[in-house]
């Protein structure tokens, strides 16, 4: 399969999900709850459905991973892996960060992110070894040297009760170092924004593989390293996701360890 063929259908698909976004955006009717604060609207299963209806009629044999339906079956060789809104607690106030997120695995190894916000119409997108670009243009991590200089990002997990403690701290101690820490509520748009520069890094618990396969590898290409928080090379199941301009990243390993510390003692 030609990785550009796989892209082409990929950019499809997100723009066919994002018709979805932009059509219920200020006029969802049904939201649901999956946890107590987890939300699941009509616009992110339709939103889905596009999608996986457009991949599935280009690559009826590939599997898909998309995060309201579960896995699909297909062959293990390659595997979409979909978020058909991330944001939806922004998406359903009104608040436009959002995004749709696409990844393409080939053998476990993501070779394609794709990641759209409907309403500024930014496209992020990357092959494996050809670089990142935002509609079309080349972008590439900030240059910043370190933390006092940066401005970061990171989210919460909705189960947030047995975190709260390190996750709080975490948050804490990156605030007062740093010239601010932004909760953006995209996990993808964090990881996008890093890539581009806007922020110097990020990081969070607990993200789904649906949430960061395309943002990582969007962030990879435009040179970001990607670790979790014990410098541990990156992998769609860990649990810990730092994602830096590469500059920063040994300073806020150990402003993330820190504070591991101080709270074990
Ligand atoms: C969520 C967003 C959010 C992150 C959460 C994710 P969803 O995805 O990415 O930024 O903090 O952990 O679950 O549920 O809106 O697709
Ligand atoms: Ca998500
Ligand atoms: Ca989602």
């Amino acid at each position: 399969m030609d990785i550009e063929d796989a892209k082409r259908v990929g950019i499809e698909a997100i723009y066919s999900g994002a018709r979805v976004l932009r059509n219920h955006f200020g006029r969802i009717s049904q939201i649901h709850q999956k946890g107590v604060f987890d939300l699941v609207t009509e616009a992110d299963t339709e939103s889905e459905k596009q999608i996986m209806r457009t991949i599935r009629k280009a690559f009826p044999d590939h599997a898909i991973l998309a995060e309201e339906s579960g896995a699909n079956k297909g062959t293990a060789e390659y595997q979409w892996l979909i978020d058909p809104l991330d944001g939806t607690t922004n998406y359903v106030h009104q608040l436009p960060f959002f995004t749709i997120a696409i990844a393409l695995a080939v053998r476990d190894k993501i070779e394609l992110g794709l990641i759209l916000n409907p309403i500024d119409r930014e496209l992020y997108s990357a092959i494996a070894g050809k670089g990142a670009a935002l509609n079309g243009n080349p972008i590439q991590v900030s240059s910043t040297a370190s933390v006092s200089d940066s401005l970061l990002v990171t989210g919460f997990p909705y189960d947030f009760s047995e975190i709260i403690e390190p996750a709080m701290k975490r948050f804490s101690v990156c605030q007062q170092a740093s010239q601010g820490v932004r909760r953006l509520g995209s996990a993808a748009l964090d990881l996008c924004y890093v890539a581009c520069g806007k922020f110097d890094g990020f990081w969070e618990q607990n993200l789904k593989p649906w949430d960061k396969a395309a943002g990582a590898i969007i962030a990879a290409e435009a040179g970001a390293v990607i670790t979790d928080f014990s410098n541990q090379p990156f992998s769609i199941n860990q649990k810990e996701i730092l994602v830096t301009n590469g500059r920063i990243h040994e300073e806020m390993l150990s402003l993330l360890n820190i504070e591991e510390q101080k709270i074990s003692d």
